[in-house]
């Protein structure tokens, strides 16, 4: 099983990716980064211009996101990562937000699958390079996902990664596994399972769950890869746990590294940005899923969320680790 960090637009840029990879990094076999919309008179700002920087993405297999639904503007941005030395492009059919879907991109792309299906066809018919969808199910109905398929099917995919949702349903209820069981049974392109696997105990639930697939029905298709968000966020060793026992060591919460970790994002970020209210927003962020991992932790995570300054912040991190797991 091949092991992917999910793209998350605001968490996962370079800084988290880096100290991701020298902290938690056995087992990642690729970081996905957060979407990239085109810009009317530029390729890139100067936020996306570091986050694809090759120095900034050195000793990782980083793999960027486009998210639009225009040939031209998808030709233009893929040249120049192209030449910045990226293998894969993905693109995102799946981002829920109402600005973007109301442009008829992300999953609002999903809707008009004519478009749809014309967009990959000019796409593959003028790049060589890999190409990979993340995709839902459709926006409205699971059953959308039926049709979907068959125009997936007809491209030659480096992978087809499937957050088994609908738009409409953003992150909530559970995702439609049965999709996804039918994607094994007809997809052409190999497998990428995405959404809500959190623990360790949800992947050996997944994993289950395809194997007894595998007994009861011939040839479906593998899953060859698994990609994991927010139980990152919240267990950033979580993929070096899943990764294989070689690396048991991880199994209980490391609080010394952990604390580590947070302190070289903590001090990355006050590298690269100006004042402590962009500083504090990026940690407190962080912190909606890191709090997890200490027990009692509502007094000092509301603490870290009440923070004004970094010196009361980093007060408050300091009760949060004097906590137990
Ligand atoms: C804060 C946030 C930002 C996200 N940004 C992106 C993005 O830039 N591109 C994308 O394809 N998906 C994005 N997603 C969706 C995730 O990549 C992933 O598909 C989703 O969270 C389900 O996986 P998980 O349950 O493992 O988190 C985002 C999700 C969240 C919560």
């Amino acid at each position: 099983m091949k092991f992917y960090l999910a793209p998350l637009e605001g968490i996962t840029g370079y800084i988290y990716r880096n100290a991701l990879h020298d902290f938690y990094g056995t087992g990642i076999d690729k970081y996905f980064m957060p979407f990239l919309a085109p810009h009317t008179k530029r390729s890139f700002n100067a936020k996306e211009k570091n986050d694809i920087l090759p120095e900034h993405n050195k000793d990782l297999y980083a793999v960027p996101q486009i998210l639009t639904n225009n040939v031209s503007d998808f030709l233009r941005i893929e040249k120049d990562l192209r030449a910045l030395g990226y293998e894969e492009i993905n693109i995102n059919l799946g981002c829920p937000s109402g600005t973007v879907v109301s442009k008829g991109r992300g999953a609002g792309f999903l809707a008009k699958k004519d478009e749809l299906d014309a967009f990959l066809e000019e796409i593959f018919e003028k790049t060589e390079g890999k190409i990979s969808l993340k995709t839902r199910i459709g926006v409205e109905e699971p059953e959308e996902f039926y049709e979907l398929l068959e125009i997936y099917n007809q491209y030659p995919l480096e992978e087809l990664i499937i957050h088994p949702r609908v738009q409409k349903e953003l992150y909530q209820g559970k995702p439609h596994r049965e999709i996804f069981h039918y994607a094994r049974k007809y997809s052409k392109n190999p497998l990428c399972y995405n959404g809500d696997i959190c623990s360790k105990e949800d992947y050996v639930n997944h994993i289950k769950e395809w194997k007894s697939e595998d007994d009861k029905e011939e040839s479906l298709m593998d899953v060859s890869a698994v990609m994991l968000g927010r139980g990152v966020l919240k267990t950033p060793w979580l993929i070096k746990e899943l990764a294989g026992d070689a690396f048991s060591e991880e199994k209980v919460m490391d609080k010394q590294k952990l604390l580590a970790f947070h302190d070289r994002l903590l001090s990355d970020y006050k590298s690269v940005m100006s004042g402590d209210k962009n500083v504090l927003f990026k940690m407190k962020e962080l912190w909606m899923y890191l709090q997890f991992q200490f027990e009692d932790q509502e007094k000092a995570a509301k603490k870290i969320k009440k923070a004004n300054s970094l010196i009361e912040y980093e007060a408050a991190v300091r009760e949060m680790f004097s906590l137990q797991r």
